[in-house]
């Protein structure tokens, strides 16, 4: 059982500290690694617009640089109403390391809705429960 609102609250507060003076939009992702550990991530712009990192790739990168690339769930925080779903960058980075993985969307004012990320990601990337990396 997933314990939801520690990363809920992670998901917030890493959301205010997004960097995000180019489009006013701020971002914040709560993933939660197998062992236990909760990775934040906010968006970090930058002028030359490419260079955007998400909030999600933000929170993945920061827990394959620690070294895990298991995960149990996902909570992305912002002010959009319905709650914002990952853009497609994101479905794909994360498909690389998990493709059953619930994934909670939530904003400020307290809406929540439920996905996973399997839902989320085109039918060839749908790999019947396998990661890319098993297919090598
Ligand atoms: N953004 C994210 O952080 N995650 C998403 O899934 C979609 C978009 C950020 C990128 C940019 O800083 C801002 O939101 C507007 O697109």
């Amino acid at each position: 059982m997933i314990d939801w609102q520690p990363l809920i609250e992670a998901a917030l507060s890493a959301r205010e500290r997004a960097y995000a003076p180019y489009s006013k939009y701020q971002v914040g992702a709560a993933l939660l690694g197998r062992e236990g550990t909760v990775f934040t991530g906010a968006n970090v712009e930058n002028r030359i617009y490419g260079l955007t990192l998400c909030a999600e790739r933000s929170a993945l990168v920061a827990a394959v640089s620690a070294g895990v690339t298991r995960f149990d769930a996902l909570v992305i925080a912002t002010d959009s109403a319905p709650p914002a779903a990952p853009c497609g960058q994101c479905r794909d980075s994360l498909a690389e390391f998990a493709i059953e993985l619930p994934i909670l969307l939530i904003n400020t004012s307290g809406e929540q809705s439920a996905r996973e990320l399997a839902d989320l990601l085109p039918e060839p990337f749908r790999l019947g429960g396998k990661l890319p990396g098993d297919l090598l």
